[in-house]
């Protein structure tokens, strides 16, 4: 009989190589599992149960909230909040720090996360996704989380995935021992092992990038933009676009085939547009684990010590070539 290794199974082989792992990190992955397989469900459902559409309201960063946007927050949440596994929570669509509810105890672990990533993409049916990042506290066990320990350089993570609800449903994680995705097969519920160890082609062809920017970005940037559309086959050029607008899915391409995602500083973003926290930490640490890499333009995102819970920053993310060149363009070293 075949071996099926469940997300479950998995994760328990992987804690056994912690000595002293207690399953608390185990249980916490079950839930957020849970989590992820409701949002899946409405995710795919959505049309059919009336949950398209906005919210009627603006989240934090003034983008407008979707249905599905509060929906995904208010599972994560519900999911997570009574484990005993978590301090405190953080999400894109909650101003502050989220504190554990009073009845519940309070655990060792922090959770950061995008609920629904690509949410301007959800009412055309294209692939939308989730994205967490886990931290152990770094304030005293026992009492309340804090914004101290949300506000965690990403070196720190212990854990970071991310889910694409696309034309099956994908998770994908790292623990810092590799990049493993698993597919949700509906007929049983479970997450299976189907792409193990993914490592992102040192050199990609594609790149993604909303060009829509253009006239904002910087020099450089446009230099660089410009280059990887000239033609030199000696190079592997020109690189070939796709953008979808949604970073999970953009990126999962991207690591799969090779290639590099780019949402720069621009003078209409000055910080970029994407999230440290929730969006490109997890993300960086991923493409650490599969051999890529990722870059604010100047440094490693994962060194980033973040002073805001929802502070931005340029991202450069993918195939390590890729991302070496456009720092170069930055750094005045190229054409
Ligand atoms: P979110 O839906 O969580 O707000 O994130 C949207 C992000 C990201 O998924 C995507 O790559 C980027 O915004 C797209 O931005 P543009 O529409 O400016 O290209
Ligand atoms: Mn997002
Ligand atoms: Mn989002």
């Amino acid at each position: 009989m075949q071996k099926i290794v469940t997300l479950t199974r998995h994760i328990i082989e992987e804690q056994r190589r912690h000595p002293g792992a207690t399953g608390e990190f185990t249980n916490l992955i079950n839930d957020l599992a849970f989590a992820i397989k409701l949002i899946s469900y409405n995710t795919n459902k959505a049309g059919l149960l009336g949950v398209l559409g906005e919210a009627g309201k603006t989240n934090v960063q003034g983008e407008n909230v979707k249905k599905l946007d509060v929906f995904a927050h208010e599972t994560m949440f519900r999911a997570l909040d009574h484990g005993g596994h978590l301090c405190v929570m953080g999400s894109e669509e909650e101003e502050h720090p989220i504190a554990i509810p009073k009845q519940f105890p309070i655990g060792k672990y922090v959770i950061l996360f995008d609920p629904l990533d690509g949410s301007s993409n959800i009412d055309a049916n294209v692939s939308v996704g989730t994205i967490f990042s886990i931290y152990r506290r770094v304030t005293p066990d026992g009492t309340p989380g804090t914004l101290e320990d949300l506000l965690q350089p990403g070196s720190s993570q212990i854990c970071a995935g991310y889910v694409v609800y696309g034309s099956s449903t994908m998770l994908v994680y790292t623990t810092g021992n590799g990049v493993h995705g698993f597919t949700l097969d509906p007929s049983y519920g479970e997450f299976v092992l189907s792409h193990p160890d993914i490592k992102i082609p040192s050199k990609g062809k594609i790149y993604s990038v909303n060009e829509s920017n253009f006239d904002y970005w910087d020099n450089s940037i446009k230099q660089y933009v410009h280059y990887v559309k000239q033609i030199d086959e000696a190079t592997g050029r020109p690189m070939n676009s796709r953008y979808i607008g949604s970073m999970v899915s953009d990126f999962h391409r991207n690591l799969l085939y090779g290639g590099i995602f780019l949402y720069p500083a621009s003078r209409r973003a000055p910080q970029g547009k994407l999230r440290l926290a929730y969006e490109a930490n997890p993300m960086a640490f991923i493409i650490e684990q599969a051999g890529g890499k990722a870059s604010d333009g100047a440094q490693r995102i994962l060194d980033i010590v973040p002073e805001k819970l929802h502070q931005r920053t340029p991202l450069f993310i993918g195939s390590r070539e890729d991302v070496d060149l456009v720092e170069k363009f930055i750094r005045g070293e190229m054409p």
